[in-house]
């Protein structure tokens, strides 16, 4: 039978494909075919941008076996490898010597090309195999070196269990101190706010509630937005990071941060890179640093904005520099926007193109924490499709009841932000009020919002003098909760949502505990 090798062309993906498929045998019989046939295209045609793909194919041009290589520099030995990831060889043409045709052909190629070694990886349990590779000429290196690259197995904090997170048990422990100036939600509104006047709600399962609740949050973007709904933004972020991101995939995200953007990633097996906010930049992401840190080609960047814990605000065009970068490189960047709405001129990143995915929801500016409605928007429908699939296998429905409620809330949306924002301005005036004329405190005035990160010159670090504070009946939080710099410990995060009068007692309490510091 004639048959000919060729490199492969981007009109051979579903040919491909279908090889994979048959190699995969019984697997892909399951329900969920379509969707891992996607995935496997995407994946496929993700090969054809830096590695070698050959084909095999007959007289008819139909594919008969394909081939698919990298070249690389070792740089421990400075051999050129030509490492070869896949051969797969059509099941009706077996034992017609396909493959040793087509590793003779790879041969020829990888010495064309300079290569000094070729391997390849062989389960050590496939005698069949490794005995067909001795004939080509292969030999079984037995003391191959392996370490694993997910740092956390190492250190014992791979697994969310083993993660603290003194961020939270702060606040619970502390949660009836009677001033608190360290939660960073407005305070709770009740349903009977809500007026949801429908007595007859039915309790089942409603898609129609969830695609209309969808439809309401994606006309605050604009149009062509695709929005999925989850239960808070710390399911939305956990989504977006577990299904568009593998283990070994770089995050790049920010420190100071809020604990979760790191520990997630952590226990996903990602690897992360810290992207330093600090006071004397005015918490800002310098573009020049940000631009060296993703010289790395992070597989994605996570930010607050409005940053958490310093409530200053960043706006989609200091980032359009770093996505265009990103884009180049089909790296994601994923903005955590939750405090955005406290700012009556802010504009989303979502606009900033179709790698861009925002998640939000209505815990902290509408007052709603415990209703558990969150989302995450972007422009990218074949993103959104994949996390849609991934959320029916990982949180299948939010409740029904809180997303009635929810929608109630987006149409009324108005009253409740007006109610934040002007508590926002007043408590921001008057705190800013208390900085000027408090010895010892300076701070980066945070945008519009509730929440800032001032620096106290004080003896004890901040987990000393958050201690002492709640004592005399105020509640902050220690800077060292949010990431593990140094200076870290000269900072708390001061949040400001009480009415005017618990305010000022709570930072004249504040007062007496910074002299006492001192
Ligand atoms: C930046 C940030 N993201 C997410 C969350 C979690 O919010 P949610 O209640 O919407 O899950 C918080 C809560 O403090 C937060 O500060």
């Amino acid at each position: 039978m004639s048959r000919s090798i060729r490199r492969a062309k981007r009109e051979d993906i579903p040919g491909i494909v279908m090889l994979e498929k048959m190699s995969m045998g019984p697997l892909w019989s399951d329900e969920g075919l379509e969707y891992e046939m996607e995935s496997m295209e995407e994946f496929v045609r993700e090969r054809f941008t830096c590695d070698n793909m050959w084909v095999m194919e007959d007289k008819n041009g139909d594919l008969l076996a394909f081939l698919h290589s990298t070249n690389y520099k070792d740089a421990i030995s400075s051999n050129m490898i030509c490492e070869i990831y896949t051969i797969i060889i059509h099941p009706e043409h077996f034992g017609k010597g396909i493959g040793g045709e087509l590793m003779e052909h790879q041969r020829k190629i990888a010495l064309e090309e300079g290569m000094d070694i070729m391997k390849l990886e062989v389960l050590s349990n496939n005698h069949r195999a490794i005995r067909f590779y001795n004939q080509k000429g292969f030999q079984e290196r037995k003391k191959v070196m392996a370490m694993h690259l997910n740092c956390h197995e190492d250190n014992g904090r791979g697994s969310p269990d083993t993660m603290p997170f003194p961020l939270l048990d702060w606040l619970m422990e502390n949660k009836d101190t009677r001033y608190d100036l360290a939660t960073s939600s407005m305070p709770p509104n009740s349903l009977g706010d809500v007026m949801c006047t429908e007595p007859n709600i039915t309790l089942g399962v409603d898609p129609g509630i969830t695609v209309e609740l969808e439809e309401a949050i994606g006309s605050l973007y604009g149009d062509e937005v695709h929005v999925m709904v989850t239960s808070g933004t710390q399911a939305a972020n956990t989504l977006v990071l577990s299904t568009l991101l593998r283990p070994g995939d770089t995050v790049l995200t920010e420190e100071p941060s809020y604990p979760s953007l790191h520990i997630v990633p952590s226990v996903l097996g990602m690897k992360l890179e810290l992207l330093e906010r600090s006071f004397d930049q005015g918490f800002l992401v310098r573009e020049d640093v940000l631009y060296e840190c993703i010289s790395s080609r992070p597989r994605m960047v996570v930010l607050t904005d409005p940053h958490n814990p310093s409530g200053v605000y960043m706006g989609p065009r200091a980032l359009t520099r770093i996505y265009e970068t990103l884009e180049m490189w089909d790296s994601l960047l994923l903005v955590d926007e939750i405090y955005r709405d406290f700012l009556p001129d802010s504009s989303s990143a979502l606009d900033l193109g179709e790698n861009v995915l925002v998640t939000s929801s209505l815990s902290k500016v509408y007052g709603f924490a415990g209703l558990r409605i969150g989302w995450v928007a972007t422009r990218n429908k074949e993103l959104m499709k994949r996390l849609r699939r991934a959320k029916e296998h990982l949180m299948p429905n939010n409740s029904v009841l809180s997303e009635r409620v929810a929608l109630e809330i987006i149409k009324n949306r108005d009253s409740y932000l007006s109610v934040s924002r002007n508590v926002a301005r007043r408590n921001l005036k008057l705190v800013k009020g208390w900085v000027d004329e408090t010895q010892g405190v300076r701070w980066v005035e945070p945008a519009r919002g509730i929440i800032s990160f001032p620096r106290l010159d004080v003896s004890v670090s901040t987990v000393e003098f958050a201690k002492e504070a709640r004592d005399k009946g105020v509640l902050v939080v220690p800077g060292e909760f949010f990431g593990s710099q140094k200076w870290l410990e000269g900072h708390i995060r001061l949040t400001f949502k009480l009415d005017e009068h618990e305010l000022k007692k709570g930072l004249e309490l504040l007062s007496h505990t910074l002299s006492a510091c001192r």
